[in-house]
């Protein structure tokens, strides 16, 4: 009997260095009410999912993103929300910057040309901070901040007794200027 494939559950993301993390994961915990704040190691903001891929491509995804040419991405976190729809409680840029849709596009097409299976969903981006919320409740106050994310991640998900736990694989610099 043939064994199926192995598959790894994978996606894009830019991946906030530790501080940041920490500080957007203390606000998550305060504004969260009877939601679930995501833990401070988990937050990130996803560029292309991909889901189950089958694990043997995992060096053509980095071939792939190691061409990718950016420069630092300077992405406000300016905006607070909530999603009925998914029940969510996010932040994010009230406008896009361009350099960070130009990621996007660029990593997609890359995936287009390979065949590479990802959801084609129009990007929104946003950074989730808080999972299975009934709204915003007593909303603290919100800092802005400004991101300076000067690389982007290969990233695999699995769940360790029931938990999510995340695994950078390999992180993609911008160029410099
Ligand atoms: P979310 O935070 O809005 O749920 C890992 O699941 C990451 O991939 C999450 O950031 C999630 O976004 C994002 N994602 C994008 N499309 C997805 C999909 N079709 N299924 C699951 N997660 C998806």
């Amino acid at each position: 009997m043939e064994r199926a494939a192995e598959t790894v559950r994978l996606f894009f993301a830019l991946w906030p260095e530790s501080e940041l993390q920490a500080r957007l994961a203390a606000w998550a915990r305060q504004a969260a009410g009877g939601g679930r704040a995501m833990r401070r190691e988990n937050l990130h903001l996803t560029l292309a999912f991909l889901g189950p891929t089958e694990a043997a491509l995992v060096p053509d995804l980095i071939a792939l993103a190691a061409g990718v040419r950016f420069a630092t991405i300077r992405l406000p976190l300016d905006c607070v929300g909530y999603w009925k729809h998914n029940r969510i409680i996010w932040c994010g840029a009230g406008e896009e910057p361009q350099a960070l849709a130009d990621l996007v596009e660029d990593l997609r097409a890359r995936l287009d040309a390979t065949g590479i299976h990802y959801d084609r969903k129009p990007f929104v981006s946003h950074l989730t901070l808080v999972r299975d919320a009934t709204g915003l409740p007593a909303i603290p106050a919100w800092i802005p901040l400004v991101w300076e994310a000067g690389d982007f991640a290969l990233v695999s998900s699995t769940r360790i007794e029931g938990r999510v736990a995340y695994q950078v694989l390999q992180r993609f610099s911008a160029q410099a200027g």
